[in-house]
């Protein structure tokens, strides 16, 4: 280590706010698992995070004592497990800040509350002629539903740019909203570049025109304090297994009066008041979203996860992760022949980045014998490959449980893939 990278390095520890030994100790999978003989450093955060001890107690908790299935029982274990997956809501509202319990949905994931959206709100309100803005930063997942709506009712995507630093061009958005836009549907922060989104400005120049706004925040509520009400979203869409809870489990928010007047998406039970074999009526929200027995163990698991977060600190996660972020700019920017893509003025903490003329699959084969877990590929975001010329990125993606060595375990193993091929 050069004494610059030493001194650099232990200014960026005086600047982080986290304990992190101490936080990575919650972590069994961070404390126990190895690869290749090395300790696990795991930099695929954005991919799917780890769960703390907390978390995977409650699942167990769960299983083991309180598992019944819900909302339809009166006895004891029915009624444990309802409140504890009504509970689960409730921490869910506190998480996004949202004004009622019944706005919050659970999903199986983001693609799915995306999808319920597109469902429900827009199979209903888009026709033929009809926009749909979405962003050229998007995670498929915000492009195949709409892009499905599109060619059922005729009606047609509109995308806004971004510059060579992957940041919006929001003159260009303003532009693309007209009397025929019926859905602003974009990301918070991009999961190949890590670009944030300024969601609030964007959302309130929709609804200048009456435009509703839905907000992928998969990636963001990994790394930011989500509050919908401040936003002014008017759909926010997250997933469990990026905020360190299980698969399987997402939530949708979205403001009271659209979801009372959108169909369901699903139908079956627990979502109805009354069937007959003439009509069915619907159950009031969230219920109404939430056709037969859903993942309950995962509805609990998120809560905990949830809960976790809060008690670390928003504002703690973010700074460390921004000190990891800068970090890992300055010491794989500084490597010669490597490019980063996305260098937007306001990021979380993702580094997509390519190595000379290596394939990122190659990158990231070698960078796992040395223990190292990035992604690498196209992110499922292929237009915005595409965008920067490039078929897929290694993207290094860091989480509050990351440190400053695993940084520069990274860098060091990057050093060592251009000699390789040298
Ligand atoms: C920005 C973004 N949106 C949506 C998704 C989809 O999440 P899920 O697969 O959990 O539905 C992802 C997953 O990588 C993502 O990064």
């Amino acid at each position: 280590m050069t004494a610059a990278t030493a001194s650099l390095r232990a200014d960026r520890r005086r600047a982080t706010p986290l304990d992190v030994e101490r936080i990575r100790a919650d972590f069994p999978i961070l404390r126990n698992v190895r690869v290749e003989g090395r300790p696990l450093v795991f930099l695929d955060n954005a991919a799917s995070s780890q769960m703390p001890q907390a978390v995977l107690d409650r699942i167990v908790r769960y299983r083991t004592w309180e598992h019944a299935n819900i909302h339809r029982g009166v006895h004891y274990l029915s009624e444990t497990a309802t409140a504890a997956y009504e509970g689960a809501r409730r921490i869910a509202q506190r998480f996004l800040n949202a004004r009622e319990e019944r706005e919050v949905i659970f999903t199986s994931n983001c693609t799915d509350g995306i999808n319920l959206v597109m469902h429900g709100y827009g199979r209903k309100v888009v026709g033929a002629g009809d926009e749909i803005v979405l962003t050229h930063l998007e995670h498929h997942a915000n492009i195949v539903p709409w892009q499905m709506l599109c060619e059922e009712k005729g009606a047609r995507l509109r995308v806004v740019p971004v510059n060579d630093a992957g940041e919006l061009l929001i003159d260009e958005y303003e532009r693309l909203l007209n009397p025929r836009t019926k859905l602003v549907a974009i990301t918070h922060v991009s999961n190949a570049l890590g670009t944030i989104n300024p969601v609030k400005a964007i959302v309130a120049a929709a609804h200048r025109r009456g435009v509703p706004v839905l907000v992928d925040g998969a990636q963001a509520a990994p790394h930011l304090r989500i509050d919908v009400q401040d936003l002014d979203c008017d759909f926010y869409a997250i997933t469990g297994h990026k905020i360190f809870g299980p698969t399987g489990i997402g939530v949708l928010y979205g403001k009271a009066g659209l979801l009372e007047a959108m169909q369901p998406y699903k139908g079956g039970g627990d979502m109805i008041l009354s069937v007959t074999f003439e009509k069915t009526t619907y159950n009031v929200i969230p219920h109404k979203f939430e056709a037969g027995t859903p993942p309950i163990a995962e509805a609990i698991g998120l809560g905990a996860a949830m809960e976790y977060m809060t008690a670390v600190g928003h504002d703690r996660i973010a700074a460390h992760e921004h000190a990891l972020l800068e970090y890992a700019t300055e010491l794989l920017g500084a490597i010669p022949g490597v490019r980063l893509i996305g260098t937007a003025r306001q990021k979380a903490s993702v580094l997509s980045f390519y190595v000379g003329d290596i394939h990122p699959h190659d990158v990231g084969t070698l960078l796992n014998q040395d223990g190292i877990a990035v992604r690498t590929g196209h992110h499922c975001a292929q237009p915005v490959m595409a965008r920067f010329g490039v078929p897929a990125t290694a993207r290094a993606s860091f989480a509050f449980y990351n440190t400053f060595d695993e940084v520069e375990a990274l860098a060091a193993s990057v050093r060592k893939v251009q000699q390789l091929f040298a």
